[in-house]
C-alpha cells in the first residue's frame, strides 16, 4: 500500500486560535509531516522549535529548516521534555504551544511501524527509536497487566479473555507480528458486520502503553504551563476520549477562579494560570471529515497563559506504568 501525505487536521483552526505574530517564539510539539510548522513559519518573523520523537519526521523537516533561514529548529525528542529542549536552545519563555497529539497518518500507512492491524508488519508500535516494543510487552506482561492495559488504554470490554488468549497462546508461538495479533483478538472477541475491527481497541492500548502517551501528554502540559509566557497561547488537538479528558481535565483545573473554600483564608486560593478559549471543543466540520476521515475523532481544546504562577504538579497517575510493566513488577 503507497502511503497518503499527511493531511494536518484541524489546521487551520489550530494555528488560528495559537495566533502566532511576528517576533514571537513558538513550539509545535508533534512536528510530523510539518503541516502546521509550515503554517506557522509562513508568518513572517516567528521563530519556531519543533520536536517528534520520530528520527524519520525529523529527517523529513531538513528542506524546511534549510528554507527557514534559521527560523525553525527541529529536535528529536519526547515532548515531555519541551521545557529542557527550549532551555537547551537558550529560550527561557515562549508565545504558544502547539500538540497535534497521537499517531500520524504517515506512521500508521508504513506497514514497518507495526502500528496498523490492515497491514501485516513487525508487531513494533513504537513513535520512537527506543524502548520495548509491542511484541516485547505481549511476550513479557503478565495476563494480569495485559487485561489492564487493554481494558485501561483501550476501553475493551473483553480486555480479560484477550488477555487470556495471549498468555495462553504465546508459550507456543510469540507473537511478532500485527497479523498474528489481530487474527487472535478476531478470534477472541465476536463482531457484527458494521462493527470496527475486532483489535482496534486492542492496538490502541498497546500503542498509548508502548509509546507511554497519557504521561507523556500530562507531562507535556504542565511544562508548557510553566514555559508560557503570560498571554502566551496553548492549543491541543486529540484524537480519542482518554487524550481529551487529560486535557479537558487540566485546563478545567488550571483555569478555575474562586477555587479553595470559603472558609479557608484567601491564601488557599490558588489563581488560575489559564484562561479558556473555547468553552467546548472545537471539531471539524462535515467538510473536513468527508476529506479526511480521521479528522471525525479530533477535538480541539485552547487557552491563554496568565500571568498566575504555575500551579504544583499533580501527584503520580495511576496507570500501569511500562517499566514497572517490563521488569515484572
Ligand atoms: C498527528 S501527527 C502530527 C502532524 C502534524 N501536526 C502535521 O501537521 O504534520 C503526531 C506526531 O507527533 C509525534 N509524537 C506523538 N507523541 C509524541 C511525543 N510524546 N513526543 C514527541 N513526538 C510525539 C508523532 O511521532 C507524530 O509524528
Amino acid at each position: 500500500m503507497s502511503s497518503t501525505p499527511h493531511v494536518p487536521v484541524l489546521g487551520r483552526e489550530a494555528v488560528a486560535y495559537l495566533a502566532p505574530r511576528e517576533g514571537g517564539v513558538y513550539v509545535d510539539t508533534t512536528f510530523g509531516a510539518g503541516g502546521y510548522s509550515r503554517a506557522i513559519l509562513d508568518v513572517p518573523g516567528t521563530r519556531l522549535i519543533a520536536i517528534d520523537r520520530d528520527r524519520t519526521a525529523i529527517a523529513g523537516g531538513a528542506e524546511l529548516v534549510k528554507s527557514s533561514a534559521g527560523r525553525l529548529t527541529l529536535v528529536e525528542d519526547r515532548f515531555s521534555h519541551l521545557a529542557d529542549v527550549c532551555a537547551s536552545l537558550g529560550v527561557e519563555t515562549i508565545d504558544g504551544v502547539v500538540m497535534d497529539v497521537g499517531v500520524s497518518s504517515m506512521q500508521l500507512d508504513q506497514a514497518g511501524r507495526g502500528f496498523s492491524f490492515r497491514l501485516d508488519g513487525p508487531l513494533d508500535m513504537r513513535m520512537g527509536q527506543t524502548g520495548p516494543t509491542a511484541a516485547d510487552v505481549v511476550a513479557r506482561a503478565s495476563e494480569s497487566d495485559l487485561a489492564d492495559i487493554i481494558y485501561l488504554f483501550g476501553e475493551e470490554r473483553h480486555s480479560r479473555r484477550i488477555a487470556r488468549a495471549i498468555v495462553a497462546d504465546r508459550q507456543e508461538t510469540p507473537f511478532t507480528t500485527t497479523r498474528a495479533l489481530a487474527d487472535l483478538v478476531g478470534r477472541v472477541v465476536r463482531s457484527k458486520p458494521g462493527d470496527i475491527h475486532p483489535a482496534t481497541r486492542t492496538f490502541q492500548a498497546l500503542r498509548i502503553f508502548v509509546n507511554e502517551e497519557l504521561e507523556e501528554l500530562q507531562t507535556a502540559l504542565a511544562a508548557a504551563e510553566r514555559v508560557l509566557k503570560p498571554g502566551g497561547r496553548l492549543v491541543v488537538v486529540s484524537f480519542h476520549s482518554l487524550e481529551d479528558r487529560i486535557v479537558k481535565n487540566f485546563l478545567g483545573e488550571r483555569s478555575k477562579t474562586g477555587g479553595g473554600s470559603r472558609h479557608l483564608p484567601e491564601v488557599a486560593q490558588i489563581a488560575p494560570s489559564f484562561q479558556l478559549l473555547t468553552r467546548r471543543p472545537v471539531v471539524a466540520g462535515e467538510d473536513e471529515v468527508a476529506q479526511n476521515p480521521r479528522a471525525r475523532s479530533a477535538k480541539l481544546r485552547a487557552a491563554e497563559r496568565t500571568s498566575a504562577p504555575a500551579h504544583a504538579t499533580d501527584g503520580a497517575s495511576s496507570w500501569p506504568k511500562l517499566s514497572d510493566v517490563m521488569r515484572g513488577g
